[in-house]
């Protein structure tokens, strides 16, 4: 039995791509993707609350984030998340789901996805569910591309439409593996996910050890290696489409930073920094000018 007025709050980790190939276009229009996905400390905190009445949401946001930005609420993937929860388990209860979001919306930190993640574990949890992480996952991918890695947590590889996942590390996660500390920047414009994915051209092909080499240097926190390994098949059109994410890029590269991505689809840029120390003295340079945050990576679950 479902007790209403039950509370849950959960932090919702953006991600990042550290690496991202596009492998071809598939017969379903999607892209077949392979790509090494890592939390991030950028959160936004949502509180779940058990109702007897629909599934609810409120919103507030952090200065910075564009609340204009969000569209219907039956579009959220949150409240879409939650329904589905609602309707493949026959749950009777309801929810009420408030965000306070700092996660910059359509930055290609996976906001949304990382919302749609966190109320999937709280509700399961919330209700009373406790379904296995594999299950939540494969109800995340009805979603969207970047739910199943954010359900799973931690450092992951993710292959086929989005859908496969696996821990970087297997079962062997190693606990002494620590974050790397990095600049995010978000230009303040929107990227079309589907837009950017169409403008693709394949031009831009991988080192065969691409992946070798991001998961070594992710295992002994070498963030300099990390620095030479990132990899954004999409940066290229994304870059030739959008002059205003290059340039946030060549910011942060002449802010010092080891070295910068563009951060899945775009519009938002990240880029490593040696320490936090480093970290606090690029967002120094950046000024107020531009929207930035230090974060970390968040490699073991
Ligand atoms: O799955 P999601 O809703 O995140 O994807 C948004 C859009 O990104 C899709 O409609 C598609 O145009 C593009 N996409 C793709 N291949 C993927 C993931 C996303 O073409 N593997």
């Amino acid at each position: 039995m479902v007790q209403a007025g039950s509370v849950i709050t959960i932090e919702a980790r953006a991600k990042i791509n550290l690496t991202l190939e596009i492998l071809g276009k598939r017969p379903d229009g999607y892209h077949e993707l392979r790509s090494i996905v890592m939390p991030v400390s950028l959160t936004d905190t949502l509180a779940l609350t058990t109702t007897y009445a629909q599934t609810a949401m409120t919103i507030t946001v952090s200065p910075g984030v564009d609340l204009t930005k969000i569209g219907s609420v039956d579009k959220n993937l949150a409240v879409r998340a939650a329904r589905l929860m609602q309707e493949r388990y026959g749950v009777n209860a309801g929810a009420r789901i408030h965000i306070h979001k700092r996660i910059p919306i359509g930055g290609g930190l996976g906001g949304g996805s990382a919302d749609a993640a966190g109320v999937i574990l709280g509700l399961s949890k919330l209700w009373g569910l406790d379904r296995p992480r594999e299950e939540l996952m494969a109800l995340g991918a009805e979603l969207g591309s970047d739910v199943p890695a954010l359900v799973h947590g931690g450092a992951v590889l993710m292959e086929g439409r989005g859908e496969r996942v696996r821990g970087l590390f297997g079962d062997a996660s190693p606990a002494a593996c620590e974050g790397f500390w990095l600049v995010i920047a978000n230009p303040g414009l929107m990227c079309s996910t589907p837009d950017v994915f169409r403008k693709w051209r394949g031009c831009l092909t991988a080192s065969p050890s691409l992946l070798h080499n991001m998961t070594s240097s992710i295992r002994t926190s070498d963030v300099s290696a990390a620095a030479e390994a990132l990899h954004n098949g999409l940066q290229p059109a994304v870059y030739e489409e959008y002059p205003g994410v290059a340039q946030t890029a060549a910011q942060l590269q002449d802010a010092g930073c080891l070295g910068v991505l563009l951060s899945g689809s775009g519009a938002s840029v990240f880029g490593l920094v040696r320490d936090e120390a480093h970290g606090q003295e690029i967002c120094r340079k950046l000024g107020s000018g531009l929207w930035h945050v230090l974060a970390q990576t968040c490699p073991v679950v």
